[in-house]
């Protein structure tokens, strides 16, 4: 079986200098598991942070970045049922999507229906979940299906894919939703957008508006302030990532005890909610892509053999939409 081209990562440090492209074999296939030759997959933030070597704990070198994307059956591994050659599925539930050919279990593999485009397909996955589990989260704290209807909630980091699909479906739930972002340009392309009642630019800071829920991506100072500043008794600040760097400070969360702070990782849900329930989950993302809340915007699309081009395009500040590879070339 002739080896293929993959993104390795053989020691921890900046993504642009210590992610290299490596021929790897093709090994053979262990019962149980699957072959994807991979068509599509996505760069996210949370594909580079295990790169700096954050997550080292549960890390091991060396691995292949990459948590989202989209291929092809190319093999079956004995015992497999329920899958062929040919179908297109979602590897989910862990790395290793930056190669041509990926295996994985075939129970984490999720076929994607026909009608989505290879780059929706890529990208329907980690964000549009994400989302699912914000929303379910809030609902939760208050009071269920409609709890949404009314409530205050500001979205940090708003123009990122996520921020964008959590303005669109907070509005369809009648939340009253305020987007913080940081920089003019992407507040223009925001405004933009029919859903958005409201709109905030300026520095992550929201001036003296008072919300019942912050569901934040930034941390550090700037979400630190909005949880002390602007969130009403009993609301809910949920956090979900740190592009500061950092996350809140514990200083800030022990500042509100009248307020619920809640940190959501869509990788407890995926590895502990059982193949039927993650199936429910991706049909629901399909058809948010179908309706557009959960469609990403795409900037463009590399091959993996341009793996430097397509990390600084990930890195520019006018970045718009997510970057993608076609590990195929
Ligand atoms: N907890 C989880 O399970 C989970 C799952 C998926 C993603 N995430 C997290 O969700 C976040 C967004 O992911 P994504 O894929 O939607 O991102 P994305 O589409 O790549 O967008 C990121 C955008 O965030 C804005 N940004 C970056 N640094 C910022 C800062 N310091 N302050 C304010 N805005 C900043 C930038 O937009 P502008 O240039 O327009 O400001 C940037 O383009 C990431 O932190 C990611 O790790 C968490």
């Amino acid at each position: 079986m002739a080896d293929h081209l993959a993104a390795l990562v053989a020691e921890y440090g900046n993504p642009e200098d210590v992610i290299r492209l490596a021929r790897l074999p093709r090994p053979n296939l262990e019962p149980g598991m699957v072959e994807i030759a991979v068509e599509r997959a996505a760069i996210n933030p949370s594909d580079l942070i295990p790169v700096t070597g954050a997550y080292s704990n549960r890390t091991v070198l060396p691995f292949v970045p990459g948590f989202e994307g989209v291929g092809t059956v190319s093999r079956i591994g004995a015992g497999v049922t329920g899958l062929k050659s040919g179908d297109r599925v979602l590897p989910l539930g862990a790395s290793g999507l930056w190669q041509s050919y990926l295996q994985r279990p075939a129970e984490w593999c999720f076929a994607v229906p026909d009608d989505l485009s290879i780059e929706q397909a890529a990208t329907a996955y980690v964000n549009p979940m994400t989302t699912l589990r914000l929303i379910a989260e809030l609902k939760e704290h208050f009071g269920g299906n409609s709890g949404l209807a009314g409530r205050r909630v500001a979205v940090t980091a708003a123009g990122s894919a996520i921020g964008r699909m959590l303005l669109s479906t907070l509005s369809a739930e009648g939340a009253d939703v305020t987007a913080i972002v940081r920089n003019k340009t992407t507040l223009a392309r925001l405004l933009a957008l029919p859903s958005l009642q409201t709109c905030v630019a300026g520095e992550n800071s929201s001036g003296d508006r008072v919300f019942d829920a912050v569901v934040d991506a930034v941390g550090g100072d700037p979400g630190g302030s909005l949880l002390r500043q602007n969130l009403a008794p009993g609301g809910m600040f949920l956090q979900y990532g740190a592009l500061s760097g950092v996350p809140v400070a514990q200083a800030a969360i022990s500042a509100r005890p009248d307020v619920r702070f809640s940190f959501l990782w869509l990788r407890s849900f995926v590895h502990s909610a059982g193949r039927q329930a993650i199936s429910n989950a991706l049909a629901q993302c399909f058809d948010g892509i179908r309706d557009g809340s959960m469609a990403s915007h795409i900037a463009a699309t590399y091959p993996l053999s341009r793996l430097d081009e397509a990390l600084a395009h990930q890195n520019a500040p006018d970045r718009y939409g997510k970057v993608l590879l076609d590990p195929r070339c």
